[in-house]
């Protein structure tokens, strides 16, 4: 017997002010059958449902998805692979289903692991990823700093132990970068560059520091939802967003 599938959406929903949503993203939420959270733990809460929350019929139906954060990569492959297939679950049934995640589902995001699976398996018509705005998009945005002009690449890395070649890069953006932000400061300030550090991007506790030193940061648990911006002429644009303010 021939299935008739339902659509899988995987739903960009910004970094965090619920109105940074595309009209797309929208409509596609208030339409679905159901809405699959992504959490890294069932009992934490999810950012990405707080900021998708208002957008949402109150019956929608929702099921949490448990997909931890770990490098053990037997434990990924298992909760990718179960996260899947209760998705599978629901589409057999011919159920909409649309997958949020915070950004956009092409950056960094669990999204991309669930979709090679779901790939193999829904035809391509089935499957419809929906763009969302990129925290570093958000970041250059609340500051009015380009990320890159002209012909000057961007570089956007992950907080890895590897990343010291690349710090002489122009236009950086550093992602990830909670548990290794002393050492990715320590880097920068070895090669005299300067950043600024932006936590929680349209949420409540946002915080913007620029030249943040790795000295200040012995003890701190910085916020997982913080990046770092890294451009050549930083200060110029921080003294002029501060004239700015004056
Ligand atoms: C798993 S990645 C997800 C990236 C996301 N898909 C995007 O398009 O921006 C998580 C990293 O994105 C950055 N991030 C996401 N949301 C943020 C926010 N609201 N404020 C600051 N950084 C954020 C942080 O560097 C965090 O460690």
């Amino acid at each position: 017997m021939n299935t008739t599938w339902g659509k899988l959406y995987g739903v960009g929903v910004g970094p965090g002010d619920p109105r940074l949503l595309t009209l797309l993203a929208i409509d596609v939420l208030q339409t679905v059958d159901v809405v699959a959270i992504p959490k890294s733990k069932l009992e934490r809460e999810s950012v990405a449902w707080d900021i998708a929350k208002v957008h949402c019929p109150k019956e929608v139906r929702l099921i949490e998805l448990e997909l931890p954060m770990t490098s053990d990569q037997q434990i990924l492959a298992k909760a990718w692979q179960d996260g899947a297939q209760t998705l599978l679950g629901e589409l057999k049934q011919g159920k909409s289903v649309a997958f949020i995640t915070l950004g956009d589902p092409s950056l960094y995001s669990t999204y991309s692991y669930l979709l090679n699976i779901l790939q193999e398996e829904l035809p391509p018509e089935c499957i419809a990823t929906v763009p969302g705005i990129t925290a570093m998009a958000a970041a250059a945005a609340k500051i009015n700093l380009p990320l890159a002009t002209g012909d000057e690449p961007l570089l956007i890395l992950p907080s890895t132990d590897d990343v010291g070649d690349y710090l002489n890069f122009p236009n950086l953006v550093l992602m990830k970068v909670s548990r290794r932000l002393p050492e990715m400061l320590t880097l920068l300030e070895e090669r005299g560059r300067k950043a600024v550090l932006l936590t929680r991007l349209g949420q409540p506790g946002e915080a913007i520091r620029w030249e943040p030193k790795a000295l200040d940061f012995g003890s701190e648990k910085v916020d997982y939802l913080s990046l770092l911006l890294v451009k050549k002429d930083l200060l110029g644009r921080k003294n002029s967003e501060s004239d700015r303010r004056n």
